[in-house]
């Protein structure tokens, strides 16, 4: 063999070794979208568009923790699988690109559009770090990008900023979409302790319409990105909902998502109740949002982590993951609507084959390569119980229903590496809304999250958790009483190469 060959073949083996090892780190989520490599955190313009998904996503690429913010790019066709993109938005003079959301301009209202086609058009806040440093109140403003190649490449509107700042320190994150009965886009944009919204005819001029929150909903920190949609529930009734996270000031601490449900009349929002709501009740999923043009279905994604961690998580080559996306209802329950999540059906794509457990049994040993999987429980009687899954490391998480206290939890405490920050070892808990005695419950696991979906959806709760080795035994405590009527197990193939 000649020493070409021999170097040619070298090299072949080094980058298969490579491509091996990416995306199958230690802690690498293998059901969940995380960047290639460097620092991501919220999902930004997520838009669909001629049968792709589009995600974008707040992006340092020099860097492991939050720096400069670019927009980083993600397709998929089926929600599942990812398909990595080049960076999409650089920072500019104007400052660094956070968070936003992208449309479709059907009617080319923007002009933007070219030979017939209709544009994407994608907001996202400019963050000038100069005014930051000068410690000025105006450093965040609204600007415009759009593609005319489907969502592939963006250009930046000369005009821009298309919103200038009116003198609010937090002053960012718009969610636009078009509102047909005013024929106008609505923008909602977070402003420090409330959300303002903003209407214009052409994407490029925005006037201001009304405020909402300041004294309604959860304020134990600043709201950030915010969402709104109309939803019909399940009797029929339609209505909207508007989404604020918030950060800190979660119900675990740091940040979560709050929601709203009410009403907007094209110039202002009314919210059915004071009640606090959170879609996510756990400790990690937060800046969630939903796609765009996605028809009758309302899709939402969110980041899987939490500011007062972020930062440090024990991952070496990335930082942080997605959600599962969700399909969210809207249900009522005894009076009053809530949103119920569900992981998307697409999910089936990578589903193995389910086995049923005999629900007698309570200790199953799995056998999962990529240890990812879902477990379903049904009962009619809900009572006390946990469900603890471990590896040989003597690590465990356990996840389960508390009687006394009517609460779903979930307990990381020693689930595996914790020590990185005193923040991250909590009790993880939250009351149930259903009120029927029967409940369902899915929880899906990957290499270091769990999702728990319980009554139908109404309880959703995310939570992060590093252990040495994927969990290989699940066991089931249902000492108080607690009676299955049918346990599941689904094997989820790594949606990676
Ligand atoms: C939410 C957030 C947004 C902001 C972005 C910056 O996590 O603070 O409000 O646009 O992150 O990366």
């Amino acid at each position: 063999m000649k020493i070409g060959r021999i170097v040619f073949f070298v090299l072949l083996m080094v980058k298969g070794a490579y491509a091996q090892k990416a995306y199958h780190e230690q802690y690498r989520p293998q059901i969940h979208f995380s960047p290639p490599a460097h620092w991501m955190n919220d999902p930004n313009g997520m838009v669909y568009y001629g049968g792709v998904y589009h995600l974008f996503y707040q992006y340092y690429p020099g860097a492991t923790v939050w720096g400069p913010m670019h927009w980083g790019h993600a397709t998929s066709t089926d929600l599942v699988h990812w398909k990595n993109k080049p960076v999409a938005l650089y920072p500019d003079s104007l400052g660094y690109i956070f968070s936003g959301s992208a449309v479709v301009d059907f009617h080319n209202t923007s002009g933007f559009g070219k030979n017939g086609h209709p544009p994407l058009i994608a907001i996202f806040t400019y963050h000038d770090p100069i005014k930051e440093k000068a410690h000025r109140l105006d450093v965040q403003s609204q600007g415009v990008a759009y593609s005319n190649d489907g969502g592939n490449s963006w250009k930046k509107y000369s005009g821009n900023p298309v919103l200038q700042n009116p003198g609010i320190s937090d002053f960012r994150d718009p969610k636009v979409q078009w509102y047909e009965p005013g024929k106008m886009w609505i923008m909602t944009l977070a402003t420090k302790d409330r959300v303002t919204f903003y209407s214009s005819k052409d994407f490029k001029s925005w006037v201001r319409e009304s405020d909402f929150g300041a004294q309604t909903g959860a304020h134990g920190g600043v709201w950030e990105c915010p969402d709104l949609f109309k939803i019909s529930a399940s009797d029929g009734a339609e209505k909207w909902v508007l989404i604020a996270n918030i950060n800190p000031g979660g119900p675990q601490g740091g940040s979560a998502t709050q929601y709203f449900i009410g009403n907007f009349n094209g110039n202002n929002f009314q919210a059915d109740d004071n009640e606090i709501r959170w879609l996510d009740a756990g400790s990690d999923e937060y800046a969630g949002v939903t796609w765009s043009n996605t028809g009758n279905r309302r899709l939402f994604l969110g980041w899987m982590s939490n500011w007062d961690y972020a930062n440090i998580v024990p991952t070496k080559i990335w930082r942080s993951a997605m959600t599962i996306p969700r399909e969210m209802k809207l249900v009522k329950e005894a009076s009053q609507y809530y949103l119920a999540s569900k992981p998307v059906k697409e999910l089936g794509a990578i589903s193995g084959k389910t086995i049923i457990l005999n629900a007698k049994q309570h200790q199953y040993g799995i056998n999962t390569h990529s240890g990812s999987f879902m477990l379903k429980l049904k009962t009619t009687q809900l009572k006390s119980f946990s469900i603890t899954f471990s590896n040989d490391r003597k690590e465990k998480l356990v996840v389960g229903f508390d009687d006394s206290g009517n609460q779903w939890f979930i307990d990381r405490s020693r689930a595996g590496e914790s020590g990185f920050s005193n923040n991250f070892v909590r009790k993880i808990a939250t009351n149930r809304i259903a009120k029927i005695q029967g409940s369902d419950l899915t929880i899906v696991i990957d290499a270091s999250s769990v999702e728990l979906f319980a009554d139908g959806g109404l309880t959703t709760m995310t939570s992060i958790f590093f252990p040495a080795k994927p969990f290989s035994a699940i066991s089931l405590d249902a000492s108080q009483g607690f009676q299955t009527s049918r346990l599941s197990y689904t094997p989820l193939k790594s949606i990676w190469p």
